[in-house]
């Protein structure tokens, strides 16, 4: 597999540097009939843009989105998707004084091993002007998600020592301040130390947190593909992250067994309810159907006005002092392109899923599942309805959820989604009349137990 593309049914290619003409994704294995406009994606791009507060890069691109194929009249076709966004303010000039030498903690060094030349403008490929497209792709991977129910939100929990408090966590506020933080109270703090440092010509690092709500059990894979895996594999490819944890992550490794388990209690419906979450909604690379919980430090920008050593590429040792537009918190920015990164691999695991089950997306109609800010988001509540009538077949009832034909929802509806059959039928609103067991089943059933309680009697009457 190349290393411009992720994903396994739901494959996303990306191209272009820095400040070449243009910077472009292929989004390919995108269900059809998805209703598609570039204003769905531009949203998430304007979360990402440069140049909107003094607190990132003031390199001023609109990253305006072209849609140039898989769509027509408004919907996905099911061919590939071609995204463009063109570059529109690069200036080449900054960057002549590095094109003999090597940016410390960038990746000039290693991209001129590899490849023998480098194009120094901006870090030409290296260069995060390319995480626009993961953005980019990343909506379309949301909005097939918004139709199934679950919602990706991310935040900036911690910059350098400044971390937010979890008590005063309010996801709101994540919209309301530059930072992407959920701690209102931090935010001042968090201006004012990036106001030093830039005075100072410095850089900081950043943590940053990313929540799935809504994913159904029993999403992943086993083994190689475990969700686990394959969301670290996505957080750790982007630019100057450096580590990743899932739920309790680094700190389980100070734990003992019985403040790290997630006990598990029946929910009184017939389902299992968990008392924690330190497994972060993940336990043998599937999903329990609880929040899934990953966490990424992402670096300093390694780009700073204080001088450093570093070697020409004719081997001379040299100082540089890296000049340009530069964020002095990556971690800002890199809060759209984690949630991106978090979609792609849920909407890849669930194709998987669905080309094992058979279960069928059932596709957003124009408009429907738009508002993500929606306070009053509930996973299962914004789940497209099904007309009742449609999902009791002869011989199988269709799980309004996940569209899987079952001949009895009970025992589906426990094991797949932990949920109890009364708190199915609130959540839809189905009447009790409404059979959550085929016709054809109940009536085997039926005979079953007529034929059990003849053969009871044939036996009293024999004692
Ligand atoms: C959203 C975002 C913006 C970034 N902006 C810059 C920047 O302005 N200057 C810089 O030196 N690095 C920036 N980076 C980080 C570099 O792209 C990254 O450090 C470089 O490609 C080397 O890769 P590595 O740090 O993952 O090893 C940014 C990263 C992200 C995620």
């Amino acid at each position: 597999m190349s290393g411009s593309s992720i994903g396994q049914l739901f494959r996303v290619t990306t191209f272009g540097e820095s400040h070449g003409v243009t910077i472009g994704a292929v989004v390919d294995g995108c269900p059809s009939g998805l209703p598609l406009t570039e204003e769905d994606i531009q949203r998430d791009l304007d979360r990402r843009r440069p140049g909107q507060s003094r607190f990132t890069t003031q390199r001023r691109e609109p990253d305006r989105v072209r849609i140039v194929s898989g769509l027509f009249e408004g919907v996905t076709t099911g061919t590939p998707i071609g995204l463009l966004i063109d570059n529109e303010d690069a200036r080449s000039r900054d960057y002549s004084d590095i094109q003999h030498l090597f940016r410390p903690g960038h990746a000039d060094y290693t991209y001129w091993r590899k490849y023998g030349i480098r194009d120094y403008r901006g870090g030409g490929r290296a260069s995060a002007r390319e995480t626009a497209m993961r953005v980019a792709a990343g909506a379309i991977a949301r909005k097939l998600l918004m139709s199934m129910g679950i919602r990706i939100r991310g935040a900036l929990v911690a910059m350098g020592a400044i971390v937010s408090d979890r008590s005063r966590w309010d996801w709101q506020q994540v919209e309301c301040n530059p930072f992407f933080s959920p701690d209102a109270e931090v935010v001042e703090p968090m201006s004012q130390l990036l106001d030093q440092l830039r005075q100072q010509g410095n850089s900081v690092g950043a943590l940053l947190e990313v929540v799935a709500e809504g994913a159904p059990a029993g999403l992943g894979e086993p083994v190689f593909h475990r969700l686990d895996a394959d969301l670290a594999a996505a957080l750790m490819s982007i630019n100057a992250v450096k580590g990743v944890e899932i739920g309790a992550g680094m700190a389980s490794a100070t734990m003992n067994g019985t403040q790290m388990v997630d006990e598990m209690v029946p929910d009184g419906q017939g389902g299992v309810r968990f008392l924690s979450n330190h497994a972060g909604g993940i336990l043998g690379g599937i999903a329990t159907g609880q929040e899934i919980v990953v966490r990424l430090a992402v670096k300093p920008t390694s780009s700073i006005r204080i001088p450093q050593r570093t070697v020409t590429t004719g081997g001379e040792a040299c100082e540089v002092v890296t000049q340009g537009r530069h964020d002095p918190c990556v971690g800002i920015r890199a809060v759209p392109v984690a949630e991106a990164m978090v979609a792609l691999v849920l909407v890849d695991h669930l194709l998987q899923w669905r080309s094992r089950s058979g279960w069928e997306f059932r596709l957003p109609t124009r408009g429907e599942g738009e508002d993500e800010t929606d306070s009053s988001f509930s996973p299962i509540d914004s789940l497209p309805a099904v007309p009742v009538a449609d999902s009791v077949q002869e011989d199988a009832v269709v799980c309004l959820i996940c569209k899987r034909a079952c001949k009895a929802l009970k025992g589906h509806l426990r094991r797949t989604h932990g949920l109890g059959e009364e708190e199915y039928r609130r959540r839809f609103d189905l009447p009790k009349e409404m059979p959550l067991v085929a016709p054809s089943y109940s009536a085997q059933r039926r005979k079953m137990a007529l034929d059990q309680e003849v053969w009871q009697r044939l036996r009293q009457e024999k004692e």
